[in-house]
């Protein structure tokens, strides 16, 4: 091979090979969760993990662990503070145990009258509030996953206040939801969400309440003779990394991922309804478990027992934060009036308002 052959061959070679050599050792991000891979996180989780590793030509490597399989509930936390795992999206239930009370702001039953609020208390001042708390914790939030409104269930049908009487119900570990619990009469108890099928199997305990997708996949249905479409809490996530590895990252990665990761919260919120549509689909059509439908004037006496919980935790909660979510309900509600009231544009007179 003639000398500049040679070099071309070389130089081909080298630039072959730095690509390969960054391909080798990406970095790893071990994404953990607690939910099946065929739920609105699961499915996000996922999705995240293409985006990010097309975006990111390979150097970013993210492996996400479904159903338990590295850390359960009480777990998960410490495993991202000591960096065992970079990412995890816990529900915005288990954040107490941090000392971070303010997120049971969103386990307050009846909170959000609709999902507005909800995205609008999540993507404005109230979500950034509440992100800032947990830096000092070491975490960093990126973003808020949705996963709507949650169903109660148990072995006996419960449609009035007194059926939760003495019901010993599953609960995440938040003292809103063991509040909650009480002020329907039933016994909390705080329960790692791995162990939810098998303790309802066994009768440790009798009911639980979740967003049908997650009572779907874990097969609750399965454990549960009814159902009752109550929609009387939230349940959401927080999609959080280890602030030190994070600002670790190179600065292109790091946009490359906050990019991905605004993509997979579009995804994810796109299909949280739809999925849990289909799970309530499914469980019909399982027809292991009877769902009922809760009257309006059981719906109110619902509310009446449960509204007190949220002057209960104005002080572990913040009243401020608790007025500024009725604020914003306030203003969603004022601004639905106001569009049915306005006649459509081709009804106004005078040029259109787009002109
Ligand atoms: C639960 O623990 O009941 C669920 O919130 C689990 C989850 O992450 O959806």
């Amino acid at each position: 091979m003639k000398l500049h052959a040679f070099i071309l061959a070389l130089g081909l070679a080298a630039a072959l090979s730095a690509p390969m050599a960054l391909a080798q050792q990406p970095i790893v991000i071990k994404f953990s969760h607690v939910v099946a891979p065929n739920t609105p996180k699961g499915k996000a989780a996922d999705y995240f993990k293409q985006l990010a590793e097309e975006r990111t030509r390979g150097a970013v490597k993210v492996e996400v662990y479904p159903n338990s399989q590295l850390y359960k509930d009480h777990e998960e936390m410490e495993a991202l503070n000591v960096g065992a795992v970079q990412m995890l999206a816990p529900s915005l239930a288990k954040f107490g145990p941090l000392g971070v009370r303010a997120f049971e702001l969103f386990d307050l039953p009846y909170i959000f009258p609709n999902k507005e609020t909800l995205y609008r208390v999540m993507d404005g001042e109230i979500g950034t509030r509440l992100f800032s708390m947990l830096e000092p914790r070491g975490i960093l939030g990126l973003a808020y996953w949705d996963n709507g409104f949650k169903q109660m269930s148990a072995n006996k049908p419960l449609r009035s206040v007194a059926d939760f009487k003495n019901l010993k119900m599953r609960v995440q570990s938040s003292k809103v939801l063991e509040a909650q619990m009480k002020a329907l009469g039933a016994r909390p108890q705080v329960m790692a969400f791995s162990d939810v099928y098998s303790k309802l199997r066994q009768g440790v305990v009798d009911g639980t309440e979740n967003p049908m997708s997650n009572l779907y996949t874990q097969k609750m249905h399965e454990v549960q003779k009814h159902l009752t479409l109550s929609d009387h809490g939230y349940l959401g996530y927080a999609v959080i990394v280890n602030k030190h590895f994070w600002d670790g990252l190179p600065a292109d990665i790091r946009v490359t991922l906050n990019k991905a990761m605004a993509d997979a919260t579009q995804y994810e919120r796109d299909i949280a309804q739809k999925e849990n549509e289909e799970s309530l689909a499914a469980v019909r059509r399982a027809g292991t478990t009877q769902i009922h439908v809760l009257p309006y004037k059981d719906r109110i006496l619902w509310h009446q027992a449960l509204l007190p919980v949220h002057k209960e935790f104005e002080d572990k909660i913040g009243r401020d934060l608790i007025q500024a979510v009725y604020k914003v309900a306030a203003q969603v509600e004022k601004e639905k009036v106001g569009a049915a009231k306005t006649p459509a544009p081709k009804d106004k007179p005078g040029p259109s308002p787009s002109r």
